[in-house]
Order: C-alpha cells, then structure tokens, then sequence
C-alpha cells in the first residue's frame, strides 16, 4: 500500500525523538514534516540534540524543522510531543483543519469526548469521535496516550478487572528520568537519590485507568468505579517505569489464576496482528527479581506490559510488580499503534 504522509510535532524533544526512530522504516507512515519550537524553525532537524543510543535516522537527518502549523505539516496524521500548555491550542488548530492528531500531552486526557486510547484496553471508546466531531465542530479529532505511568497498570488492571472485578488499588511507581524530558531533572538531583515527588502525576495516575476502563453508553463515557491510591517517585532509571501494585478484587483470585489471566489477555480483535500490536501483550515474567527495567523494558520491542512478581498481599488481595517503557509503550510507540488502528478502522481521510 501507498503509505500515509504524517508529521511529528515537537520532533527535537525526548518523545519527538522516540517518534522519529520508530517511525524510521514504518510499513503505513512516512514521515514528511517534522515541527519545532519558534527558535528551531528553518534549521535543519540534524541538527538536533540527539538523545537516543541508535544514530538519528538518515530520512530525518534531511527533513527541516516547520512551524507547527496544519499548511506547514501538510499530512492527514500528525504525532504530537508537545508541552501540555501548547498542547490545547496548536492540536485543536489540527483539528479544525480535518487532521487526526495523536497526542502525548496531557492537555484535553479530561476532556469527556477525547479518548485516553490504549488499543489492547479500550479499542471501543473510538465510539467517543462522532462526540467530539460534533460537540467541536472539527472535521478532524484529538486522540490521547495515557501518562506514562498510567499505561503498564492499566493494561495489568484491566486485564484483570475482567476476570476478578477490581474494587480498588495502591501502587507506588519507580520513575525513569527520561519521562522528565530532556534534559529534565538535574543530575545532582537525580544521582544516588529518589525524589518523591512529580508535580501533577499522582492525580494523573489516580484517575486515568478509571477512565480507560470506564465504558462509553450511548456515546458518553462513564468511569470505572473502583479507587485508586497512589505514590509516584523518580528514581535514577533511564528509561522505563515500574510500579509495585497492590489490588482488591470482587472475586479473590489466586497468584495462579491471576497470572494465568494476565499472561493470556488478548487485545480486542481490531488492535490485533498491526505493526505496533504488543507480543504479547502482557508477558508475566516467571523468575522471582523481574521485571527490572535495564533488563526488561525492550520486551515485545518496548510495547509489551512486563508483570512479576504476582502474590498474595495481607491488606488487599494480591500485590505484583509492573514494568513498561515510558517513552515507547508509554508515549510514542503508543501513539503509533493508536493510528494504526484508526486507519484500519478507516478513520483516516
Ligand atoms: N517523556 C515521557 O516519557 C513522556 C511520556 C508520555 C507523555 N509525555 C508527554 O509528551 C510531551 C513531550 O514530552 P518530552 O518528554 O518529549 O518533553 P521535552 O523533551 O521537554 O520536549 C518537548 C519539546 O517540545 C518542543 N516545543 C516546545 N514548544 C513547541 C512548539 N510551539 N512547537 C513545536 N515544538 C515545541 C521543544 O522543542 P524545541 O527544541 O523546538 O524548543 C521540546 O524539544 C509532554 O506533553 C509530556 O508530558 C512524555
């Protein structure tokens, strides 16, 4: 197939970066327009601070920095990894404009009519666009990733509430320094150190799986009804988040039943076997100090949800360990396998 034309906005920052790598090659997209701030317009992209261990790919290295503008990006999909305060304005410029816009910023996860898409998760709460069309008037839409640390419990718990019905949890994340940005936090802070506190996350985290596991009734979302409790802490990991979670159910599952359940959760049949697709989507790691992020945060090339540690907990019913890549599964992977499950749902013009 001819592949599609898409841009990614704010290309020179850490997630910019991830979307410029994993789109490098990609069977349906190709990238034709990369955006930055004011001061990066007209240079060219190679000349940008490159973070990432693999070299900058050589279709970047040629393509100029443009404005974030629809006439300057010039594509029907756009990738976005911009700051959540440009975030609410420039994306809905897209919007307006017919395009369909992926976003990793925070700025419209509360709006009721924008998806929190998570394709293995909520593949339905698509069902949510003719809303925002109309409700908008934007002939395109605005379709968002979960905070990052949200992604890997959310896919645990859903797989889980499922089977068991869960009633309420507690978690205590383990935060890489790359989900800060580049160059986020200093190292003299980060260095021999965890830093219990990122401003804004924990209310992000307490809310989001709600609202990704909520179901939507005659296009209306409704959240799920279960309580979340939750500790977010940077540590120094460069990339990928673990959080140790802690789960009540309305049916007390064993270790057992439970890892059986996550191991062999399916995503619904419209975000399966697509070029970012998870395999598998939940792998639950067998040996008792995984998952570990240095090791672990590469399976199913940094989309797949890594579990461990699955055992019974004496205040709730069961506590485990969840790991998942931030800048790939949790922003820029993510962001990919939503669009291709909207061109395959035909919502691309
Ligand atoms: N890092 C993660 O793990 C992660 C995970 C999920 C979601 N997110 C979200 O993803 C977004 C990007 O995060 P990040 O970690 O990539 O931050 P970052 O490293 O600070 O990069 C942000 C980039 O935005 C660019 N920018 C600022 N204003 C712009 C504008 N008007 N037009 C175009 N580009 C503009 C800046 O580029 P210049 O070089 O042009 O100044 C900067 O490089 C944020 O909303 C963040 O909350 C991050």
């Amino acid at each position: 197939m001819e592949r599609i034309p898409v841009a990614i906005i704010a290309a020179t920052g850490s997630v910019g970066q991830r979307f410029v790598q994993l789109l490098d090659g990609h069977p349906w997209f190709e990238v034709v327009a990369l955006t930055g701030s004011d001061g990066r317009v007209g240079q060219s992209y190679a000349e940008t601070h490159w973070v990432l261990t693999d070299p900058m790919p050589e279709y970047a290295r040629n393509l100029p920095v443009v404005p974030s503008t629809p006439e300057a990006a010039n594509a029907p999909i756009v990738f976005s990894a911009l700051p959540s305060k440009y975030a609410t304005e420039i994306e809905a410029n897209f919007a307006r404009a017919g395009v369909g816009v992926f976003t990793n910023a925070g700025a419209y996860r509360r709006d009721p009519t924008v998806p929190i898409l998570v394709p293995e998760v909520n593949a339905e709460q698509l069902a949510l666009l003719p809303t925002q069309r109309k409700e908008k008037g934007w002939p395109g839409f605005i379709i968002t990733n979960p905070n990052c640390t949200s992604m890997g419990m959310t896919v645990a718990l859903k797989a889980l509430d499922d089977a068991f019905g869960v009633r309420r949890a507690f978690s205590v994340s383990l935060q890489a320094i790359s989900g800060a940005g580049y160059p986020g936090v200093a190292s003299l802070d980060i260095l021999d150190n965890v830093i219990p506190f990122i401003d804004g996350e924990e209310e992000k985290v307490e809310w989001e799986p709600r609202k990704m596991i909520g179901k939507v009734v005659d296009g209306t979302l409704q959240l799920a009804n279960f309580q979340l409790s939750v500790h977010t802490n940077r540590v120094a990991v460069s990339d990928g988040h673990t959080v140790c979670l802690s789960v009540e159910f309305d049916r007390e599952p064993s270790p057992a039943e439970a890892v059986e359940v996550l191991a062999d959760y399916q995503a619904p049949e419209s975000a399966r076997d697509l070029p970012f697709t998870p395999r598998p989507v939940i792998f639950v790691h067998p040996d008792q100090d995984r998952p570990q992020p240095r090791l672990d945060r590469m399976t199913g090339k940094g989309m797949t949800t890594v579990v461990g540690r699955v055992r019974p907990d004496p205040l709730f019913h069961l506590k485990m360990v969840v790991l998942s890549h931030n800048t790939i599964r949790g922003a820029a992977g993510g962001s990919i396998y939503n669009a291709e499950v909207c061109v395959r749902e035909g919502l691309i013009k």
